[in-house]
């Protein structure tokens, strides 16, 4: 049907805000999902739900029964740290699993897909801010599958006449500005919510990894990007590729530049608690800084971000974790 998205990983973090964005464009959703990380409180009642994993074919072809439109892929593990433990472990879900979308989504006749990539494909960068065409050399196992999936993508455009936006997203962060998203990310491992945990009190202290980078104050710098921001994007991006019958690859960031310590002054003084931190040695494999252009991403779709400045991301952030360690 000419409206309907199947949203796979839509009761995600990034999922659930994507699918809040859909709906109020318009677009009539159907959640899949198994729920490994999703939650159930990021389900929406205007939105239908499929339960099921991309690891089996069936349940895709099942679910793509419907006829969509389009497809939302952002089913993935993507702890970085994990992804070089247990690499069959992401090869299987992240790439079998997409493997298994494109196959689904051929066999479905749908034709538009927009895939949750991210800036892990380009590695450490030979230049900043980096933009689309820089070299791609992913550092970590998750993401070469990113790479290896945006890669298959080319390969069905091509010899399928699918079409794609693969969105390379920098560091996502913060929540629906609205407060309609309830479920908190599990086991988060970035460092907003880390430090929301120490602001919270659930977390004894942030550990800051290096405080010797070439940088301002010698912390890491990243480009954080709000998740709404994300979501308008993806809206855009569906609307684009499905219009112009065109593929997209596409960096969304904030173009903004934010060191650990910043995020963290930032933090103490929203939340107006003292957040305990301590410096601890460098991280494996992090780049002292990693900050992109989107000036793709405004050309040809007109997007912006609105929401990624620093006291957004962490106010935001903030309203989901202030509730946590209270006894009442
Ligand atoms: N950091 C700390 N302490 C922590 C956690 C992080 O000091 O406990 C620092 C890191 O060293 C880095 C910055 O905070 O300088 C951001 O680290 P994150 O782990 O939050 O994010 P990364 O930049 O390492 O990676 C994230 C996602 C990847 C994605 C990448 C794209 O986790 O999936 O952004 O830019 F690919």
């Amino acid at each position: 049907m000419k409206n309907n998205v199947l949203v796979i990983g839509g009761a995600g973090y990034i999922g659930s805000h994507v699918v809040l964005a859909l709906l109020k464009s318009g677009y009539g959703v159907t959640v899949f999902d198994n729920f490994s990380t999703g939650r159930r409180e990021n389900l929406f009642p205007e939105a239908g739900l499929m339960e099921g994993d991309i690891r089996r074919y069936g349940d895709l072809t099942a679910a793509m029964k419907g006829g969509f439109h389009a497809l939302v892929h952002l089913a993935a593990f993507k702890a970085v740290g994990e992804s070089m433990l247990d690499p069959g472990k992401y090869a299987e879900n992240n790439i079998s699993g997409t493997v298994n979308i494109l196959n689904a989504a051929v066999a479905s006749g749908v034709h538009n897909v927009v895939f949750s990539s991210s800036a892990a494909v380009y590695g450490e960068p030979h230049y900043l801010p980096v933009d689309e065409d820089h070299p791609v050399n992913p550092e970590n196992f998750y993401g070469f599958t990113k790479l290896e999936i945006e890669r298959l993508l080319f390969w069905y455009d091509k010899l399928k006449g699918l079409r794609y936006a693969a969105l390379r997203y920098f560091n996502a962060s913060g929540y629906d500005p609205e407060g309609r998203i309830k479920g908190l990310e599990q086991n988060p491992q970035n460092l907003l919510p880390i430090i929301m945990e120490a602001a919270a009190g659930i977390r004894e202290k942030l550990m800051i990894f290096g405080n010797d980078y070439a940088t301002e104050d010698g912390t890491g710098v990243r480009d954080y990007i709000h998740v709404s921001d994300l979501a308008d994007a993806h809206v855009r991006a569906l609307a684009h590729i499905a219009a112009k019958d065109e593929s997209l690859l596409l960096n969304l960031g904030s173009e903004t530049g934010t060191s650990v310590l910043v995020m963290l002054e930032t933090a103490r003084r929203i939340t107006g608690r003292p957040i305990p931190a301590e410096f601890t040695a460098r991280r494996a494999g992090d780049p002292a800084k990693l900050v992109g252009t989107s000036a793709r991403a405004e050309k040809v779709l007109g997007w912006k971000a609105r929401h990624s400045g620093v006291e957004s991301l962490v106010a935001t952030t903030w309203r989901m974790y202030e509730r946590l360690g209270r006894s009442d």
